[in-house]
């Protein structure tokens, strides 16, 4: 496995696999990689002859009031998990590899990106779809692999490939959590003890919700309240919100009768912390 830092030497090697025939599976990452991202590489190495992880904190996807600069970092933890994993190259550029000092051109999306995630980070979506098609550009690969743990920015995706036709294919890949439940994810590190352990009621909440649909309630409203109370009874929580959308098209619904998306956000202290599921029909 190699480690490269440039464009250059990303679009080198991959021509050289293709000309042998291979195909290339991409995992697009911010780093500080943990089992969630590992699940994501190992079914790009099951599925392509070679894979490529990108490792890269995207700046423009921050907003001014957010973690960029404390984001968590530890490249040569990366890179062991991602050998071990059996990727084949680790895309880890700085920021002024991607953009250049006058950088000026943007994706943007409608719709999608303004409810649940897009409604408290205005420019988030812009920076992930920027910063995606700047990487499909650059890997080519045959497919991409994202997780639902982030499944408006999963849909997001997979509209943006379909309405700009990129010649790829977007794999979802199920939520990765602890043993206790919580999903897994980067931002995890920032929790006390104690803020762990409050941590749960994200997912307490949404089992909740999804027990209360598999046992025959449609009312999404109900559903609703049902999450949101058990958050709620948590003290050290601060709801962003508790959502049940449309799976397809990321509408709120009155009914969880379709194929549906239940989403919640919550502060606990100042770690801002997402989880969901998805119910396909
Ligand atoms: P990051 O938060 O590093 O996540 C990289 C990928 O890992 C995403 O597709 C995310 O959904 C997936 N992932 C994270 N935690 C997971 C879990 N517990 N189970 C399964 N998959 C999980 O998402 C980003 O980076 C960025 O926005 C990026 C797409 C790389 C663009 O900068």
């Amino acid at each position: 496995m190699t480690i490269v830092k440039t464009i250059e030497e990303v679009r080198a090697q991959v021509k050289a696999w293709r000309a042998q025939g291979l195909t290339v599976g991409l995992v697009p990452t911010m780093g500080y990689l943990h089992e969630g991202h590992q699940s994501l590489i190992a079914r790009s190495v099951a599925e392509n002859d070679r894979t490529v992880v990108s490792d890269f904190v995207n700046p423009i996807q921050f907003g001014p009031t957010e973690d960029l600069a404390t984001y968590p970092r530890d490249i040569d933890r990366d890179a062991a998990l991602c050998e071990s994993t059996g990727a084949d190259l680790i895309f880890h550029p700085e920021a002024e590899e991607m953009y250049a000092p006058d950088f000026c051109t943007y994706v943007d999306m409608d719709h999608l990106t303004k409810g649940l995630c897009g409604k408290t980070r205005p420019i988030h979506f812009r920076g992930v779809c920027t910063v995606v098609s700047k990487l499909f550009h650059i890997v080519q690969p045959d497919r991409a692999y994202f997780g639902q743990k982030d499944a408006q920015q999963l849909a997001v995706i997979r509209r943006m490939v379909r309405d700009l036709n990129m010649p790829l294919e977007i794999v979802g890949c199920p939520i990765i959590r602890e043993e206790d439940g919580l999903a897994k994810s980067s931002r995890n590190t920032y929790l006390s003890a104690e803020e762990r352990q409050a941590a749960l009621c994200l997912s307490r909440g949404l089992n909740k919700g999804r027990a209360a649909i598999e046992a025959g309630e449609t009312d999404a409203a109900k559903v609703r309240q049902i999450i949101t109370e058990e958050i709620e009874a948590e003290p050290m929580s601060r709801i962003d919100y508790v959502e049940i959308v449309d799976w397809n098209n990321l509408e709120p619904v009155d009914s969880t009768e379709g194929s549906i998306l239940a989403a919640v956000a919550v502060y606990i202290g100042k770690t801002r912390l997402i989880d969901n599921f998805i119910i396909e029909r």
